[in-house]
This record gives C-alpha cells, sequence and structure tokens, in this order.
C-alpha cells in the first residue's frame, strides 16, 4: 500500500510539515518516498544505506549499472561525501544550487557502491524545490534519488505518473503539483581535467562556462552515430520511450506537414492511433487522432516543460505511431532533442 500525501509548495503549513516529517522517517527507515523537485518527480531512499539503493533499483527496475544521483540540501554536506571539496565545484554550486545541475565529484567511503554503480564518483545536486529540500533535511540529509519512473519511460513531471510506475511498491508518494522544468538536470564531471557535461539540461554549456571559463560536452551526446560509450552509464540506455513508435521528422515546415500527413493516413488506413507532436502555429495543419503543442517554437522552456508529458499522454491515451517536429539544436535545445532523440531511438526522417 503506498500512501499518497499532496502538499503545496507554496503553502507548507503544519500538516504538510508532519507529513514531510514522516517521509523522512520512511527514508531514514530504509523506505522509498517518491517526491517533487524542480526537474522531474524522484524516487528517494537513504544514499548512505546500500540496502535503500539496492530498493530503487528494484523498484525502477533499473539495471544496477546506472548510479543514482544524491541530493543534498546544504553544501556544507559535500564534505562527508566527496573526497575534497574544489573551487570549481564551490563556484557552480554558489552560481546554481539549489538548482537543476548535478556534479560529478570523486566519492569518500561514506557512499556505498550500491548507490553510485560500482563507481569511485558520486553524482551529487542540490534540488530547488521546498519540499524536496525540507524533505532532505528531514531524512538525516542525503537522498539518493533517480527520476520516479519506471526504467526506461518518460521522466514524471506530475505525480499521478509516479502513481502509475511506483504505486504498490514504495511505501509513500508525495503530489507536489507540476514540476516547474520538467528535464532532468544538467550533468557535469569536475573529476577530468576540464569539467565535461554528460547529459545536457536547463543549465546550458555557455552558462557553466561563464563560472568555470572551460567546459566540453561528452561527444556521445551531440554525435548519435558515435560508437563511443557515454560517460555517465544511465545515457546508454533508451530511455524516456512512449510506448509507441515514435519518429523525429525534420526539415521545411510544409514538407514536414505532408511527409506527416502521408504517414499518419496509411497509419489511421492501418487501424492505428496516432499523435503527432507540432508547436502553436503548426498544429493546426496536422491531421492525426491526437495533436499537441509543445508551445510557441521561439519558446526553449515551455517546450523543455511539455515534452515528457505529451508522451506520457500519448501513452495514456494508446496511441501507436507517433511523429514530431524537430527542435533547435541550442541552448535549452539541446537537452530537448537529447531527450527527443532518445525516446525516438534515434529515428530521425530528415527531409
Ligand atoms: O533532475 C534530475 O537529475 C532528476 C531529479 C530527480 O533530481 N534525477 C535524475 O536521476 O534524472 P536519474 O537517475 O534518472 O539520472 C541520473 C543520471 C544517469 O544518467 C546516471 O548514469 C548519471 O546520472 N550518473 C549518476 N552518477 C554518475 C557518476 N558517478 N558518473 C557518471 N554519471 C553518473
Ligand atoms: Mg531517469
Amino acid at each position: 500500500e503506498t500512501e499518497l500525501v499532496v502538499i503545496d509548495e507554496n503553502n507548507i503549513n503544519a500538516e504538510a510539515e508532519n507529513a514531510i516529517k514522516r517521509a523522512g522517517e520512511v527514508i531514514r527507515r530504509g523506505g522509498l518516498v517518491a517526491f517533487p523537485t524542480e526537474t522531474v518527480y524522484g524516487l528517494g531512499g537513504d544514499a548512505l544505506n546500500p540496502e535503500s539503493s539496492k530498493k530503487i533499483y528494484a523498484a525502477k527496475g533499473r539495471p544496477s549499472d546506472n548510479p543514482l544521483i544524491v541530493h543534498i540540501a546544504d553544501i556544507k554536506d559535500l564534505e562527508l561525501i566527496t573526497d575534497g571539496v574544489s573551487e570549481a565545484a564551490l563556484k557552480l554550486a554558489k552560481a546554481y544550487w539549489p538548482g537543476p545541475l548535478t556534479m560529478i565529484m570523486n566519492k569518500s567511503d561514506k557512499v556505498p557502491l550500491e548507490t553510485t554503480g560500482g563507481l569511485g564518483t558520486v553524482a551529487i545536486r542540490m534540488p530547488n524545490n521546498k519540499i524536496a529540500l525540507e524533505l532532505i533535511k528531514a531524512s538525516g540529509g542525503y537522498i539518493a534519488a533517480p527520476s520516479a519512473n519506471t526504467s526506461g519511460r518518460p521522466s514524471p513531471t506530475v505525480a499521478r505518473y509516479c502513481v502509475e510506475d511506483l504505486g504498490g511498491k514504495i511505501e509513500m508518494i508525495i503530489d507536489g503539483g507540476q514540476v516547474g522544468i520538467g528535464l532532468e538536470s544538467t550533468i557535469v564531471d569536475l573529476t577530468s581535467e576540464v569539467p565535461m557535461i554528460l547529459r545536457p539540461g536547463y543549465i546550458t554549456a555557455d552558462m557553466i562556462e561563464k563560472v568555470l571559463g572551460e567546459v566540453t560536452i561528452d561527444k556521445t551526446i551531440i554525435d548519435s552515430s558515435s560508437n563511443l560509450k557515454p560517460k555517465a552509464p544511465g545515457m546508454k540506455y533508451k530511455h524516456y520511450a512512449p510506448k509507441g513508435n515514435l519518429t523525429i521528422v525534420s526539415g521545411p515546415q510544409d514538407k514536414v506537414v505532408e511527409y506527416i500527413n502521408g504517414e499518419t493516413k496509411k497509419a489511421m488506413e492501418e487501424g492505428k492511433r496516432t499523435g503527432v507532436i507540432g508547436t502553436d502555429s503548426t498544429t493546426s495543419l496536422y491531421k492525426a487522432d491526437t495533436v499537441k503543442s509543445l508551445g510557441n517554437r521561439e519558446d526553449e522552456k515551455t517546450i523543455a516543460h511539455e515534452l515528457f508529458k505529451a508522451l506520457r499522454e500519448f501513452d495514456d491515451e494508446g496511441i501507436d505511431v507517433m511523429f514530431s517536429e524537430s527542435f533547435d539544436d541550442s541552448g535549452i535545445g539541446q537537452a530537448i532533442m537529447n531527450r527527443l532523440l532518445k525516446a525516438a531511438g534515434h529515428n530521425v526522417i530528415s527531409l
């Protein structure tokens, strides 16, 4: 039996405080709690307890070589779990924490290998969500939390999808409403000579460069044809995928519309349910069972916010065949296209 509690992040009253305290106790005792962050919902357990991390892998059906992110609520708490806090880490933390940035550092012995997927490094972030920060404090300071979805499915941006994937498997789910950002945090590895982005997100390469002077990007993020292994173990898996078959179509707008409408027509004739992901100015042009807009094409924050939600909704609606427009690859667009390409299994038609 999974307990569901609803908390308004902007009104954490006595009742909410009480629920967070109880959730903290669940985690201290080795149990699991799904909770909101500003990026996506997380599935939290005690990061310093190897049994908790094993439970997280089991609940998600996640391969145990795919390490978890440790969430903290106080910069001082870096000391216990790392082997020393570098100048670069402090600068980045001051600039972007709490916020959607995860840093990889060398771990101390306090962090069990179960949490880091056997690695000598640990991923750490301080989320920018009041419920999350209070929960971290209530549970002893260190919550290991991957996204709160079944492994491979799109990350949950609302609590309903945590219930769908994890209901009955964990002790508690905190519903804190829809998340603000909608894509997982940027991951930057600070253990390499030049800091390297392993997963693009809301904090862009430019924003990190501004603080550190120099940053590189894991080549496997940019070049999908690369045979190299991604440095973040989780990035090698098919991910964020809806149940139906998704194809990205890029090219001039009129050609994209013509192509997609031809494909949806064929699919519908075969009795399949079809869906299209477009933008505000194009949705009226498509013919399909469901057409969704991710927002204004120029507004990449909204597009990021709506993407996983749209993919999950297609699943809810039983869509078999989906097509999506392609998006600009700069700024937050890099994160958007990274997730969209993975969701589509790199299935792209260029016209
Ligand atoms: O926004 C987020 O980061 C969300 C919320 C809940 O905080 N969490 C999240 O966790 O996205 P997860 O487990 O879905 O993704 C963690 C990623 C994986 O790709 C994993 O391989 C990578 O971080 N990672 C974790 N520890 C690592 C390490 N020591 N070295 C390299 N990559 C690491
Ligand atoms: Mg995930």
